[in-house]
Order: structure tokens, then sequence, then C-alpha cells
């Protein structure tokens, strides 16, 4: 293993300097909706016709109203938790019955964290459990099975471990997983998943949180150029779809900024150019209620803090 992650990293270093510095667009890439309802002018964007993305998820079981009717998305249904989601078989098989396309499905949102850091908080031999009652069954209908998405942290792997030990009879076509950290830390990640479960690898949430703007370009120019060249990875959809100021990650990295315009990464991600709209955080959209100059100074001088 430590091996295989030498030779993931080696090319992944050759990757970022030159290989792969052309290619922009890519069939792996799918939308990670975060709904929102303050501002659903936003939601055109991911699936509009010159967008790239080709699937999305939206932690649940169906499809959001805002693409509902979309002919350019695919949705994939995820089992999110062990407490609410008491009817994710029957959600899809209505889907699949009224002639929607579902290829795939995800397992459980971070089940190795608690319910404060958004995850699903669930013991691996309780998840078994559920997967073989709820998720199991779809198998026979030619679905594709994704296996619980664990966090980032080396608990996480262990918890996987743990399922698989549990769910013996369970078929895990593919694994999901989720990064916040660098590129080389993400490379690293998805080189210790295919080696240690031997699966495909859907990479459904990543950045590189509160990092400067140059840094998390660079971040997402990286990972993306790394993930359409790696076969191992089939599928990615970049955290996130959502404005700037509103960012739990840190503004630089959102896909829109603080007045809704696409940021270079969000029109990048879609398959564009840049568009040099930068990203704000909260704190900077206070320049808008005034015309003051000291306001403008102190965003400056905030802005070099
Ligand atoms: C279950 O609860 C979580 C956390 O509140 C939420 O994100 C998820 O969408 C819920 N799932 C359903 C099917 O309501
Ligand atoms: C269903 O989606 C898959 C991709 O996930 C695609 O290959 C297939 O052609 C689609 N089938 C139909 C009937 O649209
Ligand atoms: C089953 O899961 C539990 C945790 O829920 C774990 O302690 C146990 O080791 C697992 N069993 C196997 C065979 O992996
Ligand atoms: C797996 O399936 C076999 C054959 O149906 C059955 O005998 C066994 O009990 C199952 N194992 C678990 C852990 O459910
Ligand atoms: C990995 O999975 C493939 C089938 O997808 C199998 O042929 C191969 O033997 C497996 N490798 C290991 C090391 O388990
Ligand atoms: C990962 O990629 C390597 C190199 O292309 C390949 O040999 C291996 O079978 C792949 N593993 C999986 C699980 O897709
Ligand atoms: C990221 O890639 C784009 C082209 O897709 C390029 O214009 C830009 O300079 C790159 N930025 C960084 C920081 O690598």
């Amino acid at each position: 293993m430590k091996a295989l992650n030498t030779i993931l990293s080696v090319f992944a270093l050759l990757c970022s300097l030159v290989v792969c510095q052309g290619l922009q667009t890519s069939p792996k890439r799918g939308l990670l909706y975060i709904p929102n309802s303050k501002y659903p002018q936003d939601d055109a964007y991911w699936d509009a016709p010159n967008s790239d993305l080709t699937w999305y998820y939206n932690y649940g079981s169906t499809p959001s109203p805002a693409y509902s009717t979309s002919s350019k998305f695919q949705f994939v249904p995820m089992l999110w938790g062990a407490s609410n989601d008491t009817s994710f078989l029957e959600d899809v098989q209505t889907q699949i019955n009224g002639g929607a396309n579902i290829s795939y499905v995800l397992g459980f949102n971070e089940p190795d964290g608690t319910l404060a850091t958004g995850g699903s908080d669930i013991p691996a031999d309780t998840a078994a459990q559920i997967w073989m009652q709820e998720i199991q069954p779809l198998a026979k209908q030619g679905v594709k099975l994704g296996a619980p998405a664990c966090t980032g942290a080396e608990s996480g792997r262990q918890w996987l471990q743990d399922f698989f030990g549990n769910c013996s009879n369970c078929t895990v076509d593919f694994v999901p997983v989720h990064w916040y950290g660098n590129f080389e830390g993400l490379a690293s990640h998805i080189g210790e998943y295919v080696g240690t479960f031997n699966r495909t690898i859907w990479v459904t949430e990543f950045a590189d949180p509160d990092a400067s703007l140059q840094d998390s370009q660079t971040f997402y120019n990286q990972s993306t150029s790394y993930m359409d060249t790696l076969g191992n990875v089939t599928r990615y959809s970049y955290f996130g779809a959502f404005r700037s100021d509103v960012s739990n990650v840190g503004p630089n990295g959102a896909m829109l900024n603080q007045n809704g315009k696409l940021t270079d990464i969000g029109s990048w991600y879609l398959g564009g150019g840049e568009t040099g709209y930068t990203p704000e955080g909260a704190a900077n959209v206070v320049h808008m209620f005034a015309g003051s100059s000291l306001v403008v100074i102190l965003t400056v001088f905030w802005c070099l803090l």
C-alpha cells in the first residue's frame, strides 16, 4: 500500500506539473446540491445547457424540486442516516417504476461522524443491517451500490472496514470518500481507500477549507486534473455549490461569489473559462452597506490580515 501511495503521489505531481493542464471538462463531474431557498435563481447554473455536470445528489432519497424535470441531470439517491430515512427502498423503487433512470445509490453520510458535525453517527453493525434491508435489494434491479461515505479521518477507514466485516453479503460496487485538506492529502486518501477496499472511488465531497484564493484555485486545478486522469476515480462532486458569504469552508473555494456570480472555480467546474468574480466572505460584505471610505479602508485592511 505504501508503494501504491508513492506511485499515486508521483503521478499526481507529474499530473499537476504538466500532463493534465489542458483538461477542462469531465464526464465525472456532478453537483453536490445544497438546497438554497434564499436564492433559488442560483439553482439554474448547475444544469444549464453549457454546464459540464451530468448527475447530482442532495443527501436525500428523492429528487430536488429544482431538478425534478431536468433532462440533464441524473439523480443519485442517498440513504443519509438511520433515524429519519425509513422509506429509502420504497422511494427509490417508486422512482424506478415511474421511469427514472436510477443507475447508482449512495449509502450513509459520514456514519463515523457525530450529528453535531453533520455525520449520521451509526454503528457499523447497525448500518450493515439497514443496508441489507434498504439498499441491497436494489442490486437485483441493476442499480450500482455506493458504500457509506466516511469522514476523511483515519477512524473513518476503520469504520468502513467494520462495515465490510459486518456485511459479508453486501455487494458494494464503489466507495464514496470525503476529503477536506490539501491536494497531497486527497491523493494519498484516495490511494489508501483503493488499497484497502479494492473498489472504484467516488469523491463526493472535497475542498481545501479556509485557504487563500490562490491556494484554493491551485487545489481545485490539481485535484480535478488528477481525478480526471485517475481511472480509479469514476465520479466526483466539489464542495461547493453555494455563495462565498455563506460558505462553511471559507469563502475562497466557493463556486459562487457573494452576489451569486460564478467564481473562476465555479466556471471552471462547469467547463467554462475564468470569470474574474472574486469571492468574499460575510465579513467583507459589510462594505456593500456604505460608501464610506473608512469602511473600504477597513475592508482592505481586513483582507491584508
Ligand atoms: C435526515 O436528516 C439529515 C440531517 O438533518 C438531513 O440532512 C437529511 O436530508 C435527512 N434525510 C431525510 C430523508 O429527511
Ligand atoms: C441511464 O444512465 C446511465 C448513466 O448512468 C446511462 O449510461 C444510460 O444510457 C441511461 N439509460 C437511459 C435509458 O437513459
Ligand atoms: C462489526 O461492527 C462492530 C461495530 O459496530 C465492530 O466492533 C466489529 O468488529 C465488526 N465486526 C466485524 C467482523 O468486522
Ligand atoms: C449471508 O448469506 C448466506 C446465504 O444466504 C447466509 O447463510 C448468511 O447467514 C448470510 N450472512 C449474513 C451475515 O447475513
Ligand atoms: C480486486 O478486485 C478485483 C475484481 O474487481 C479482483 O479481480 C482482484 O483479485 C481484487 N484484488 C485484491 C487484491 O483483492
Ligand atoms: C486502480 O487503478 C489501477 C491502475 O490503473 C488498476 O490496476 C486497478 O485495478 C484499479 N483498481 C480499482 C479498484 O479500480
Ligand atoms: C487553474 O487552471 C486554469 C485553467 O483551467 C488556469 O487559467 C489558471 O491559471 C490555473 N490557476 C492556478 C492557480 O493554477
